[in-house]
């Protein structure tokens, strides 16, 4: 059995959480594949409303497997603050989770070391989440990291000094206060907390899955325009967000890769700094903001908003190999006189239709008007009673971009889910 790979094709947030949760009971494994806790997937049901960072979202269905897998950084504060949120709900994390040995540790100075970074950076800084993710994953690649795998080994606590040593004097090259001793006493409970759970060469367990006939849903975070390789560089995250990820973060060959699931919400968001050429700076982008309550789910920053961007999503099926898309948030749109489109843009004088390499202010979006939809869409079930103008929209994305929408999501709860093509 292939695997499928559900991933964001915009700058995150687009509902990622609430359609694994979805599309859980199809599947018997669901894996994160990168990224750590900057990344905040919410999932609503019985009208709890709860966040998970580091933990897939598959959890809250008891008999499935969730796999951390060794593409992810792991902060142990993070995630022993994760299991005990579960454990409040009667989710009890240690039964079907299972943690790569592989994957990588934030330490609290990784968290400092961030912060550091940003702070000189001033007016140029990358709007980081603060969570130590770059400084991770440059250890990881500057082969100086810790892993999972050594929490176990006599020598940890060593391993875990000389690394903290080293951040240190890194350290003294800023000038910024910090204090590791709180954090550390916590990161260590953390530790404890994660000797508790399957400690596991996970590229094993996952292709045995798939060997055996085993559906395995691999569950991305960020999105795809945040993308270390192919994002706005700078301003992007430092994993690979895009299906390719997928294969590294997980242990799983391309040729294994099946459907590819893009998550695309109705317009944009962006939380932290870099280019983003539909914004909308107006009472338009505000109304959006309060429709679709768009305040980061990690951070609670206010995302910057603005009208669909189809050259970026373009950019994001070919990366991807998207096979279906899910749009999300349809329902915050309702109410718009008219919806606008970015087709193309123009950049000094010059229409172009894809995402220039030195895009900046100068970006302007040429947009397609079409009409809005004054109905409420958020208890329709069926596609058939969908308002004609939301339909037309739908099929406009679908006929600009070549792939269909499998799921239309109007509303954070788990019921709130219209399939134009049932599954
Ligand atoms: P993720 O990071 O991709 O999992 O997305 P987040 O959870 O950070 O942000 C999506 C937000 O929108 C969350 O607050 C969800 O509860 C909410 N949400 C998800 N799908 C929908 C939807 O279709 N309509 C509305 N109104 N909210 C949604
Ligand atoms: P989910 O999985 C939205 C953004 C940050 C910042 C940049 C780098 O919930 O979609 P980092 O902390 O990775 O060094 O921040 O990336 N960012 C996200 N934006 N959703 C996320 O995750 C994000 N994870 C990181 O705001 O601009
Ligand atoms: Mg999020």
């Amino acid at each position: 059995m292939k695997l499928d790979v559900l991933l964001g094709l915009q700058w995150g947030d687009e509902g990622k959480g609430k359609i694994v949760d979805v599309l859980t009971p199809h599947y018997d494994m669901i894996a994160r594949f990168q990224g750590g806790p900057n990344a905040g997937h919410s999932l609503e049901f019985n009208h709890i409303k709860h966040i998970l960072h580091t933990i897939p979202s598959g959890i809250f269905h008891e008999e499935k497997i969730n796999l951390i897998g060794n593409g992810v950084v792991i902060d142990p504060v993070v995630f022993k603050n994760e299991t005990d949120a579960l454990a409040n709900l009667k989710v009890e994390a240690e039964k079907n989770l299972y943690v790569s040995k592989k994957a990588h540790l934030i330490l609290p100075s990784h968290r400092i070391l961030d912060a550091a970074s940003e702070a000189a950076k001033g007016s140029t800084k990358i709007g980081s989440t603060l969570k130590g993710i770059g400084p991770t994953y440059m250890d990881k690649t500057g082969r100086n990291g810790l892993r999972i795998g050594d929490i176990t080994l006599p020598d940890f606590n060593e391993k875990y000094r000389f690394l903290t040593n080293k951040h240190r004097t890194i350290l003294n090259q800023y000038n910024y206060d910090y204090s590791l001793e709180q954090y550390e006493e916590e990161w260590f409970e953390g530790i404890e907390r994660l000797k508790k759970f399957r400690l596991i060469d996970s590229e094993h367990l996952i292709n045995n899955f798939t060997d055996r006939g085993k559906r395995v849903l691999a569950e991305g975070a960020q999105g795809t325009l945040l993308d270390i390789d192919f994002g706005s560089y700078p301003y992007v995250t430092s994993s690979n967000t895009i299906c390719a990820g997928a294969c590294t973060g997980l242990g799983v060959a391309p040729s294994k890769i099946g459907e590819v699931i893009g998550i695309v919400k109705a317009y944009c968001t962006r939380v932290g700094s870099g280019p983003f050429p539909t914004e909308l700076k107006d009472k338009t982008g505000d109304k959006m903001r309060q429709q679709g309550m768009e305040f980061g789910s990690t951070t609670g920053r206010p995302r910057r908003c603005g009208w669909l961007d189809l050259p970026a999503l373009k950019y994001s099926i070919m990366l991807n190999g998207v096979t279906q898309l899910i749009i999300t948030k349809a329902d915050v749109l309702s109410g718009f006189e008219e919806i606008k489109v970015c087709t193309e843009y123009k950049q000094n004088g010059k229409v172009i239709d894809y995402l220039p390499y030195d895009i900046g202010q100068d970006v302007e979006p040429v947009y397609t008007r079409l009409k809005g939809w004054e109905e409420d869409i958020r208890e329709i079930k069926s596609y058939r009673e969908m308002p004609d103008n939301f339909k037309k929209y739908i099929d406009f994305i679908e006929n600009q971009t070549g792939v269909k929408v499998n799921i239309i999501s109007t509303g954070p709860g788990r019921e709130q889910a219209v399939f134009p093509f049932p599954l």
